[in-house]
């Protein structure tokens, strides 16, 4: 043989062993909770690029429909928000289309008009990302909602830097001062004239708030969870990095060290705990073809709210099947409605505004 050929083959035996320290190197950066972080939360993927949020039109929202707000937590932060009209009130203007925003006033008034929907997003990018304004105008107008939609802190024109508890915290501030409007505007029991929505990070938000909202005698009206997962940890360990590096898979052969890894994340968004605490009718959305969040954390949540104390109830299913488009499933449980709807199709960003998942949210909102 060729002696450069012979050295060759010398070294590559060593390729495993590199591969070997390469994987080793990224699960200890992995371990480090800033890492942990910036992967989970992805705000620095500010898109779109330098915003325009005092000008939602320019998104797609119609003309002078949306108000863009600024509202302060009690620990500090400022949030960006936008208040979308209902398409009832938005059209009953005079003039129409508008010829200039509405007050302030016009718009808290609304909320005594509909219910609200808040919308609480995923990870990476802020409320102007287009599948995000997609949902928005799609809840304004075929549900006719008020909808809110804000940038979490650090996220968008938001301040501050996020955090599991912080995020939690801006939840509670959105919902606090839709309540006080809702309060002033009608005389219904506000918490009934809320629906919380949370798509992928946003239902671990959703699921937080509504278990904080329970232990103070609060019952949103209803919570749709798009696209959702159990907890962080869980996902995590599920998770394939860039879509190729299925990044802990190799370490199930050996025993323990998955769970000791899950013990090290630091924000755990502990959805199937935080659910156990509601009372509110329950939407769940996922489709077969989820890349980023596997189905199969829908199929364990719908499981584990239908058997709320560990054991199965009686209780009543129906299942439909729609060629092309999914599978619903209806439970009563515990005089509790729970809806799963498996989509064939939609992957993780598109599901949450076509029309028929629209449908099931207006069914399990009464809208
Ligand atoms: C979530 O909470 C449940 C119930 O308390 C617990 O069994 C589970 O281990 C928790 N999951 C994580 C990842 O912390
Ligand atoms: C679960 O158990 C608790 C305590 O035993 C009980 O109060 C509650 O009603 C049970 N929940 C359901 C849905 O059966």
């Amino acid at each position: 043989m060729h002696s450069s050929a012979r050295r060759l083959l010398v070294r590559a035996q060593y390729l495993p062993l590199a591969l070997a320290a390469v994987y080793a190197l990224i699960l200890l950066v992995f371990t480090v909770p800033a890492v942990q972080d910036e992967f989970v939360f992805l705000q620095r993927l500010r898109l779109p690029l330098a915003a325009k949020y005092d000008n939602p039109e320019h998104y797609g929202l119609a003309p002078y429909k949306t108000r863009n707000l600024r509202i302060e937590t009690p620990d500090g932060e400022v949030l960006g928000l936008w208040h979308i009209l209902p398409q009832s009130v938005y059209i009953a203007q005079d003039p129409f289309p508008p010829s200039m925003r509405p007050r302030d006033s016009f718009f808290d008034k609304a909320f005594g008009s509909r219910p609200t929907i808040l919308y609480f997003h995923g990870n990476a990018a802020t409320r102007a990302a287009s599948h995000r304004v997609r949902t928005y105008i799609e809840m304004s107008s075929r549900l006719d909602v008020n909808v809110i939609a804000v940038d979490y802190r650090g996220f968008g024109d938001s301040t501050g830097t996020p955090s599991q508890q912080g995020l939690v915290i801006d939840a509670r501030t959105v919902w606090d001062w839709v309540q006080a409007r809702v309060e002033r505007a009608s005389i219904k029991p506000a918490d009934q004239q809320i629906m919380l929505v949370g798509h992928s990070l946003g239902t671990g938000v959703a699921s937080a708030l509504a278990a904080e909202l329970a232990d103070g005698g609060l019952h949103p009206r209803a919570i749709a969870l798009i696209a959702p997962f159990t907890s962080i940890p869980d996902l995590l360990s599920s998770l394939w990095l860039f879509g190729i590096i299925p990044l802990l898979t190799p370490l199930k052969a050996i025993p323990g060290a998955i769970d000791y890894f899950k013990t090290h994340v630091v924000q755990r968004f502990n959805s199937s705990e935080a659910l156990s605490r509601t009372t509110s009718p329950m939407l769940l959305l996922h489709s077969f073809d989820d890349p980023i969040i596997p189905h199969y954390h829908s199929v364990n949540l719908f499981q584990q709210l239908n058997s709320p104390n560990g054991t199965q109830l009686e209780s009543s299913i129906r299942d439909f099947s729609y060629p092309g488009w999914g599978r619903v499933t209806y439970a009563e449980v515990a005089d509790r409605e729970v809806v799963f709807w498996e989509g064939e199709s939609g992957g993780h960003n598109s599901l949450g505004h076509s029309e028929g998942t629209m449908d099931l949210m207006a069914w399990i909102g009464k809208l």
